[in-house]
C-alpha cells in the first residue's frame, strides 16, 4: 500500500474482517480489532491481520487499546433488534451492544467512526431506536448520518441492503460514496454513466462444474481455490408437529410447573447443558417462545414431573412438505443474489446443494483466496455476516479522501 497517510482505525465486532479488508484495501491500518466469535478470530489472523484480539468486548478497558485513532469501524451485533423481536428488543442486552462502540468513541474520540447494521433498525420501535442511537452518537459531539444502502448498487453482485451509520467531528458533511450500478428496477430517473448490476452467474458461474472439496482446489489458470464445501440438505420434507399446539398455552404451563418444582430457568439450562434455552420454554410472548423438542420434553418431564396433558400433542411428529420457505429458494442467476444469510443458503440454480461457501463468498466480494476456519456451518455464519468486502471499500475510499484533505489543509 503505497498512499500516503495511514489513518489508524480500531475494528469492532470484526468478524471475519469482511469491512476490515475494504477499509485496508482504501488504505487505512488496522490497529486494533476485536471479536469473540472463535472461528472468526482464527480466519481474520489467517488472511487480514494477526492484530484482532479474541475476547468480549464488554470485558475490554478501553485504555487496553491503542490511542491516537482516526476511525472506529465496527458492525454491531442486530439480532437483538430484529424487528421480530420487537416485544423484547429494548431489553434484550444484545441492543445495548453498540454502547461498547459508543463507550470506545467516547474514549479515544476519532475523528470519524462507521457503524453497519441491518435495514429493520431503521423501522424499529418506530424509528425509535434509530433516533436514539443517532442521538447517543451526536452526543459525544459528532454529526451522523444513517442511510440505507444497496450493495449491488455498488457493483457488489448482492441485493444486501445494510443501514451504515457514519459520523465525524471534525465538522465536514459525513461522506457516503455514489452508486455505480443499477439494479432492475425503474427507481432511476437516468442510469446514464451507471453499469449494469453484476449477476449471480457472472460471478460464480466458472464454479458450477467445479466438484466441491475439502481440500484447496487449483483452477485451470493456477489460481487456487478454498471452501468450496456446500450443504447438500435441499429436501423439501421435514419432521413436524402433527397436531397444532398453541405455544403460549404451553409455556404458561411449563411455567406453573417449573415453579412448582422450585426449579429457577438457569437451573433447567445447566441441567441440560443449554446457555439460554430454556428460557424459550417459559416465556409467555408470541414473539420469543419456544416449545420443547419431543426428546427435550422427555427429560423437562423428568424434572419438573408435569402431567400428561400436552404429551401427545407436542411429541407427535410426522414428515411433512415444506411448502415455502427461504431456505429452499433457489439462487438468482441473471441478476444480483439476495441477501446471503448466515445460515441455509440459497440452493445452487443447476445443481442438487446449497450455495458453496466460496459461491457466498464470493457473493459478498471477498478475495478469492480467502481461506475461512470452521466447519462449514461456521463458515457460512462468518460469510453471512459481512459487510460486502467491495462496498466497504467504496465507503472507506470517501472517508480517506476527507481525512487527506482536512490533512492537507
Ligand atoms: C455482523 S458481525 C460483523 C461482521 C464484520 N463487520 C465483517 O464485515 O465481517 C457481528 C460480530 O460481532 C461479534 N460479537 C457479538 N457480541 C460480541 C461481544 N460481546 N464481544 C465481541 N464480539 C462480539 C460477533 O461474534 C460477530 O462476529
Amino acid at each position: 500500500m503505497n498512499k500516503k497517510y495511514k489513518y489508524r482505525v480500531i475494528s469492532l465486532f470484526s468478524g471475519a474482517g469482511g469491512m476490515d479488508i475494504g477499509f485496508i484495501r482504501a488504505g487505512f491500518d488496522i490497529v486494533w480489532a476485536n471479536d469473540f466469535f472463535k472461528e472468526a478470530v482464527e480466519s481474520y489472523k489467517k488472511n487480514v491481520d494477526q492484530n484482532i484480539v479474541y475476547g468480549d468486548i464488554t470485558k475490554i478497558k478501553s485504555s487496553d487499546m491503542p490511542d491516537n485513532i482516526d476511525l472506529v469501524i465496527g458492525g454491531f451485533p442486530c439480532q437483538g433488534f430484529s424487528i421480530a423481536n420487537t416485544k423484547r428488543s429494548m431489553k434484550d442486552e444484545r441492543n445495548f451492544l453498540y454502547k461498547e462502540m459508543l463507550r470506545v468513541i467516547q474514549d479515544k474520540k476519532p475523528k470519524f467512526f462507521v457503524a453497519e447494521n441491518v435495514k429493520g433498525i431503521l423501522s424499529m420501535k418506530k424509528g425509535k431506536v434509530i433516533k436514539m442511537i443517532k442521538k447517543d452518537f451526536e452526543s459525544l459531539g459528532y454529526k451522523v448520518d444513517a442511510r440505507l444502502l444497496n450493495a449491488a448498487e455498488y457493483g457488489v453482485p448482492q441485493a444486501r441492503e445494510r443501514v451504515l451509520i457514519i459520523g465525524n467531528r471534525i465538522g465536514v458533511e459525513n461522506p457516503y460514496p455514489e452508486i455505480t450500478h443499477w439494479v432492475d428496477s425503474k427507481k432511476y430517473q437516468t442510469k446514464q454513466g451507471l453499469k449494469k448490476a453484476v449477476t449471480v452467474k457472472e460471478t460464480i458461474d466458472f464454479l458450477s462444474n467445479i466438484k466441491l472439496s475439502e481440500d484447496p482446489i487449483t483452477l485451470d489458470d493456477g489460481k487456487i481455490i478454498y471452501n468450496h464445501v456446500a450443504s447438500t440438505n435441499v429436501y423439501d420434507k421435514f419432521w413436524g408437529r402433527k397436531y397444532k399446539v398453541k405455544q403460549h398455552e404451553v409455556c404458561d404451563y411449563l411455567k406453573i410447573w417449573r415453579d412448582r418444582a422450585g426449579y429457577t430457568t438457569k437451573k433447567v439450562d445447566d441441567h441440560f447443558g443449554y446457555k439460554y434455552t430454556a428460557g424459550h420454554w417459559f416465556r409467555k410472548d408470541n414473539n420469543s417462545g419456544s416449545i420443547p423438542k419431543p426428546s427435550d420434553w422427555w427429560e423437562l418431564k423428568k424434572i419438573l414431573g408435569f402431567d400428561n396433558k400436552y404429551d401427545k400433542k407436542v411429541t407427535t411428529m410426522i414428515e411433512k412438505e415444506i411448502k415455502f420457505e427461504q431456505s429452499l429458494r433457489i439462487t438468482n442467476w441473471e441478476r444480483p443474489s439476495d441477501t446471503i444469510t448466515a445460515t441455509s443458503p440459497e440452493i445452487h440454480i443447476n445443481k442438487e446443494r446449497r450455495l458453496s461457501a466460496r459461491e457466498c463468498a464470493l457473493l459478498q466480494t471477498f478475495p478469492l483466496d480467502y481461506q475461512f476456519v470452521g466447519s462449514l456451518n461456521v463458515v457460512y455464519r462468518q460469510i453471512g455476516n459481512a459487510v460486502p468486502v467491495k462496498l466497504a471499500e467504496q465507503v472507506a475510499n470517501k472517508i480517506y479522501e476527507v481525512l487527506k484533505n482536512e490533512e492537507s489543509n
